[in-house]
């Protein structure tokens, strides 16, 4: 199946630098950069119920009671966080994929939203009602499926860059999605920024955070809000993230290690897109071309791999480590962590990506880390639109191992 997002429309943005391998930083160019069961649908009522808090004497038991809801979860990526008049290919979701994505077995959808694509100009900056309305059919159907749903700010890159300058857009933003969703179940949680990174670095982030979550407490005291480190979630950013004594705050990271396999070919990071075959768990038993034309970075991650496959050893894969250190954290930090996004994109082969996504979600869980994969029907999927069933090995490898 060929990639379902336009990836040359990425390519036209080419705004932004991520830096997210695991141990070292490495620069990558980015543009714009994912039956009922049983066929009851037990009343709103009781589902609110489970995500209240249960009196546990954990120290921000409110946020661990309420991250249960946040176990297993599937990302809308490239749907509403692409700006207006771009085509990023249809991924727009509707009651159908509600409904198949809980009898897939996730708990949870996380949506990445553009607010800053759809609202008016500053002191108000007014989000439109029709984009209002649009993001409510959303949650409206998670509530039917039971399925419970985190939004976010996604791809505000002029907030990334210049965030002073654009301080009050986010705050606005926040402000009025807690008016407007203040009613819903707590199964609605809300993230305040996805990635931040360059000049949105800790010390910024950590002031931002504090009054973004002041100002929507005002406004909803109970609701999950969840935060991330510097260096685009990256784990590694953790130890600058200071996180508001709060006790319904929980911290999400991400993690796409190991990264020469889950974005080989990515024409979106500039330095992958002539990386191909890279297996999952590596090594393969084929080694890796080096193009000249690579960044130094790339061609000493090859060089790597392909003295494994020369030795014929066995690699660790780089999410270990980075989700052991995000465990180690949240222990010590008394604070439930969620990895909001991972994944491999779908130009890797059928069975590497199914041991990938399956290898990872086991780790997590295993470090008690709720999960999120990037994606549900786009470049990464979970599901194939070309045979209307999951990716091959994918359901297997996620809930029946
Ligand atoms: C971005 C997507 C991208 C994915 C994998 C997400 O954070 O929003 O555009 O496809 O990461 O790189």
């Amino acid at each position: 199946m060929s990639l379902p997002d336009s990836n040359s429309t990425l390519d036209s943005l080419q705004t932004t630098s991520r830096r997210r391998l695991s141990g070292a930083t490495f620069p990558v160019l980015k543009s714009a950069v994912v039956a009922i069961v049983c066929g009851i649908i037990i009343s709103a009522q009781t589902f609110v119920a489970e995500a209240q808090e249960t009196g546990s004497d954990a120290k921000n038991a409110p946020a661990f009671e309420m991250m249960k809801q946040f176990r297993k979860g599937v990302n809308f990526g490239n749907f509403l966080e692409v700006p207006p008049n771009q085509n990023w290919g249809d991924n727009s979701a509707k009651e159908w994929d509600f409904k198949t994505i809980k009898n897939e077995g996730f708990d949870h959808i996380r949506i990445p939203i553009g607010w800053h694509h759809y609202n008016g100009a500053g002191p108000e900056f007014e989000i439109q009602e029709t984009f209002f309305k649009r993001v409510e059919q959303q949650l409206d159907w998670a509530e039917e499926y039971e399925l419970a749903v985190l939004i976010n700010v996604h791809h505000f890159n002029e907030f990334v860059e210049s965030p002073q300058e654009n301080r009050e857009e986010l705050m606005r933003i926040w402000e009025q999605v807690a008016e407007r969703f203040s009613d819903r179940p707590l199964t609605l949680a809300y993230e305040i920024l996805n990635e931040p990174h360059g000049a949105s670095n800790a010390e910024v982030m950590n002031d931002v955070y504090a009054e973004a979550i002041r100002r929507i407490r005002a406004i909803d005291e109970k609701r999950l809000i969840m935060i991330g480190p510097d260096e685009w979630n990256s784990p590694r950013g953790l130890a600058g993230l200071k996180v508001p004594d709060d006790p319904r705050v929980a911290v999400t990271v991400h993690c796409y290690d190991p990264f020469l396999f889950t974005h080989q070919g990515a024409s979106w990071t500039g330095d992958m897109d002539k990386v191909r075959g890279v297996v999952f768990p590596g090594p393969g038993k084929k080694e890796l071309p080096i193009d000249e034309a690579l960044p130094s970075w790339v061609a000493s991650q090859i060089r790597e791999y392909n003295q494994a496959v020369e030795n014929g050893e066995a690699q660790e894969p780089g999410f270990v480590p980075s989700l052991k250190t995000a465990a180690e954290w949240g222990k010590k930090n008394s604070r439930p962590i969620y990895v909001g996004e991972f994944g491999a994109i779908a130009l890797a082969d059928k069975e590497s990506r199914a041991n990938f996504y399956g290898e990872f979600a086991k780790t997590a869980e295993e470090l008690e880390l709720g999960w999120c994969l990037w994606d549900w029907k786009a470049g990464f999927y979970y599901w194939d639109r070309e045979k209307d069933a999951p990716a091959e090995g994918m359901h297997e490898a996620l809930f029946d191992r």
